[in-house]
């Protein structure tokens, strides 16, 4: 059965982490509107260089943008076969609408809307001590996830890392400002539609990992 999901959570809350995770167990397909926006800035494109302007400052792309984004790769063929799991996407209550207008219009429905949960004052130390992976973007954290041996990727033995650029400290405060005033409204449209599951995201990553797991699997029985 081919799943539909939408991963929410605060900027450093670990849905990037756990997407990695879920992509390796389940087939569905992983959808960040944040690393399509940061490959069209690497790539210097029209839409990458509009993207910029806002991801700097920790602000939202405009929903038109985005929405056409997210439509584009959800009327994908493989989408319609192996699922999808969106991350950073739908955002505010707009998205979200325009999300589930896509969806109905192509006979199609969200299984499960998983909100990672963390107090924001633990994000800020999160983001300055995140490190990614340059060959293959994994995503690595100083404090509470270093890769196994020091400088050396796990997953493809590169050498390099990076920052990302809007982790520094005066964008991550407006980020998260940002994002917690659109959460609210976004969280009950998604529990009054009783496909919202809290995920307590302050544990251990395999714990949060294992928890998302019983809601994926309670979901395919
Ligand atoms: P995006 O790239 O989505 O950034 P974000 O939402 O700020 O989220 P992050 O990617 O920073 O965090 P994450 O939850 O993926 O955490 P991660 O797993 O890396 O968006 C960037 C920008 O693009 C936005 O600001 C906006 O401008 C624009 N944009 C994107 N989508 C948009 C939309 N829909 N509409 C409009 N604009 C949009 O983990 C973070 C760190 O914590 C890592 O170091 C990790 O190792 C560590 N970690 C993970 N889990 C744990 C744990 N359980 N315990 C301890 N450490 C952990
Ligand atoms: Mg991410
Ligand atoms: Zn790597």
């Amino acid at each position: 059965m081919a799943i539909n999901l939408v991963l929410m959570g605060l900027p450093g809350a670990g849905k990037g982490t756990q997407a990695q995770k879920i992509e390796a167990n389940y087939s569905m397909l992983h959808i960040s509107t944040g690393d399509i926006f940061r490959n069209a800035i690497q790539n210097q494109t029209e839409m990458g260089k509009q993207a910029q302007k806002y991801i700097d400052k920790g602000e939202l792309v405009p929903d038109e943008v985005t929405d056409g984004i997210v439509a584009d790769r959800l009327n994908q063929k493989d989408i319609y076969n192996n699922g999808f799991m969106l991350d950073g996407y739908p955002r505010n209550l707009e998205q979200a609408k325009a999300l589930q207008k896509l969806l109905t219009d192509t006979n199609r429905h969200l299984d499960a809307v998983i909100n990672i949960d963390v107090d924001p004052d633990i994000l800020v130390k999160r983001l300055s001590a995140r490190y990614i992976c340059k060959k293959c973007g994994a995503t690595y954290n100083k404090i509470s996830n270093p890769t196994k041996k020091a400088g050396v990727c796990d997953f493809c033995g590169s050498e390099e890392f990076y920052q990302r650029d809007d982790d520094k400290p005066e964008t991550v405060k407006n980020r998260l400002d940002v994002n917690i005033k659109m959460n609210t409204p976004l969280i009950d449209f998604y529990k009054e539609q009783n496909i919202l599951y809290n995920i307590n995201g302050d544990q251990d990553i395999d714990q949060v990992f294992k928890e998302i797991i019983q809601v994926l699997d309670n979901l395919s029985n």
